[in-house]
């Protein structure tokens, strides 16, 4: 939520930070905006709007400058998304910019205090007082020290922040502060950039640094100095980045969510690649907590937000079926205000892409101040979530840039997969060759999911028929609720319709009083083998809804013909162990809701009101 980029260095700061900014657009898009200094003055431009009309105006009002720079784009909380609130923001004698990532909670009261001393507020945000404060401790400084006026504007502030800022005075200096929102540094020759994501500048260096809570960072061409908030000076850790450029470009398609739908089979087989060690056991080697702990764990809770959510709700089905520990799945958002029951017995299981969600991580918090061990399933190297985790096992979706998850969420059910055997096997509760057998059939996920992505033509068909279409209900049971509620949400997010998802059994206790002729119902279909009364009892749901006059879009698997006579749509998807089916059917309902939002000529990468990576509560 926001993407930051600021840049020191030889090349045109402004060049850099822009095309920063466009490797951070899924951060937010209401507004973008740079500074950049030069000829001793601060040259600024923001525009309301994507960073397209940011680019138009740059090209109409060229700004020149040869010193640092920073960019800035908004997903709005304090002020309407217009120009003026656009960051960055500055202070009224236009010697100091600042960009920022967060909420500043407590900006009302500053912002009196600063007007009771002459500051001119224009805009309607709380950074702007990050902008007034940092001049007025500047001067304090003697114009000198934009760091350790930055350290000082910290101490007052109140939330969560991310700041940026440049100084007229030192025009070959950024200074950056961190509290809870995300930012990191990239180390170039000569050059030095930073950034909310190593995206905006991997295509210049993949050598970055972490940044820790409560720090502050200079940054000078040849150097950067991180202390903390008393100005001592910091360990700070370093990492390669192994995405490389590529990864983060379109590469053909016209968008990046249809390039990372196809990307789903590699992403899947790299999240599994070496995960069984030569003798058969299995081996999660970024897993910092110990089998004794896990042996210890008497209860699991899954917190996510989204669609990560979605994937927890999926991954109780195969721990309790495959661990027999009860687990609980809960949004982060509502986690740590009810007062939930937690102790050193307890796993909580973190599930979140981007390892910044706000509400996640606020939950781990809570839940490691209440002794519970985390473990975080995250996508991100290096981010917040699992650095302040017990243990984590990365996804290797590599850089997801469409707002609405794909390859991700494939890539998680994986990993929750891969938990849930390892727990089963470090409480000794599978044999080897039984995790072995259903590690093999997970292997197989890839090929599998290369065939639906394969005979989707059909479903892109259907999409574009149903363009004009106001709600489209989803029906499952069992793992297919939850992916019907994922199916239900990528339609929202991305066609900005009216979906709602069932638990195909709660039909008949109200929902189906929904149900009118012609309404699209797409009901997903577990495996008629194995567990044959849940799929009995989900064809019975398909004719009740297809008796009261609704459209029945049928996904279920290959050769089962048992529901073709009542699908007026069938989708047909790899026969899978019923536990692992969320990972095939899935798919289609992504293409689905793509492809709609496509024909309705939506913007599927940066769908309206949304950002990817939601740092604030
Ligand atoms: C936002 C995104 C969703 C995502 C959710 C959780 O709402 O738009 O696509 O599922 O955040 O994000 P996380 O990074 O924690 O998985």
């Amino acid at each position: 939520m926001c993407g930051i980029v600021g840049y020191v260095g030889p090349q045109s700061a402004l060049q850099v930070v822009v095309d920063g900014l466009a490797r951070l657009e899924y951060r937010g898009y209401d507004s973008a905006g740079v500074a950049v200094l030069g000829e001793g003055a601060l040259h600024t431009e923001k525009r309301a709007g994507k960073l397209a009309n940011l680019r138009g105006a740059l090209e109409e009002h060229p700004i020149a400058g040869e010193g640092a720079g920073i960019g800035h784009t908004r997903w709005a909380t304090h002020g309407a998304p217009n120009d003026v609130n656009a960051h960055p923001h500055v202070d009224n004698d236009e010697r100091v910019a600042v960009v920022h990532n967060g909420i500043i909670e407590n900006f009302a009261a500053l912002r009196l205090e600063l007007e009771d001393v002459g500051c001119k507020f224009i805009s309607e945000t709380d950074t702007e007082v990050a902008a007034h404060l940092l001049s007025t401790e500047l001067a304090r400084h003697g114009d000198k020290d934009l760091a350790a006026a930055m350290r000082a504007v910290c101490k007052r502030l109140e939330g969560a922040f991310t700041l940026v800022a440049v100084s007229v005075d030192d025009p070959d200096l950024v200074v950056a502060a961190r509290r809870n929102s995300p930012l990191v540094v990239g180390r170039g020759q000569g050059e030095n950039f930073l950034a909310s994501d190593v995206a905006a500048f991997i295509a210049h260096t993949r050598e970055a640094v972490e940044l820790g809570q409560d720090q502050v960072v200079e940054l000078r061409p040849d150097s950067v100095r991180v202390t903390d908030y008393d100005g001592n000076p910091v360990e700070v850790n370093e990492y390669h980045v192994d995405w490389d450029a590529s990864a983060a470009e379109k590469g053909g398609y016209d968008y990046f969510m249809l390039k990372e739908i196809v990307e789903q089979p590699r992403a899947i087989a790299d999240t599994l690649l070496g995960r069984l060690s030569v003798d058969g056991a299995l081996t999660l080697d970024e897993m910092r907590l110990s089998p004794e702990d896990l042996r210890s764990v008497e209860k699991i809770v899954i917190i996510a937000c989204g669609t990560s959510y979605h994937a927890g709700l999926i991954a109780k089905y195969a721990i309790e079926h495959w661990c027999r520990i009860p687990c609980e799945v809960e949004v982060a958002s509502e986690f740590r205000y009810r007062d939930p029951i937690l102790d050193r017995q307890t796993l909580v299981i973190a599930i979140s892409q981007s390892g910044e969600s706000m509400d996640t991580l606020m939950a781990v918090r809570y839940a490691r101040e209440q002794r519970a061990k985390v473990l975080a399933i995250c996508n991100v190297n290096g981010s917040t979530i699992p650095r302040e985790s017990d243990g984590v096992l990365y996804t290797h979706a590599g850089p997801e840039v469409g707002v609405a998850a794909t390859k991700t969420f494939l890539t998680q059910l994986a990993a929750c997969y891969l938990i849930g055997l390892y727990l089963a096997q470090v409480r000794g509760l599978k044999f080897g060759d039984e995790i072995e057998a259903v590690i093999a059939q997970l292997a197989t996920m890839p090929e599998h999911v290369e065939k639906v992505l394969d005979t989707v033509e059909p479903v892109r068909e259907l999409a574009r028929s149903l363009a004009d279409a106001d709600t489209v209900l989803f029906l499952g049971r069992h793992v297919g609720y939850p992916v019907a509620m994922e199916g239900a949400l990528k339609l929202k997010e991305l066609a900005y319709m009216h979906a709602e998802a069932f638990a195909a059994g709660e039909l008949k206790h109200g929902p189906i009083a929904l149900i009118e002729e012609g309404l699209p119902v797409v009901v997903v279909v577990p495996s008629p083998q194995g567990r044959s009364v849940l799929h009995d009892k989900i064809v019975s749901n398909i004719q009740e809804v297809r008796a009261r006059g609704a459209r029945t879009i049928v996904i279920a698997e290959a050769g089962d013909e048992s529901v073709r006579p009542y699908s007026d749509v069938l989708i047909e998807i790899p026969a899978v162990p019923t536990l692992l089916q969320p990972i095939v059917a899935t798919v289609p309902m992504q293409v689905f809701a793509c492809e709609l939002a496509l024909a309705k000529g939506n913007d599927v990468d940066q769908p309206r009101n949304l950002a990817k990576s939601v740092t604030v509560e």
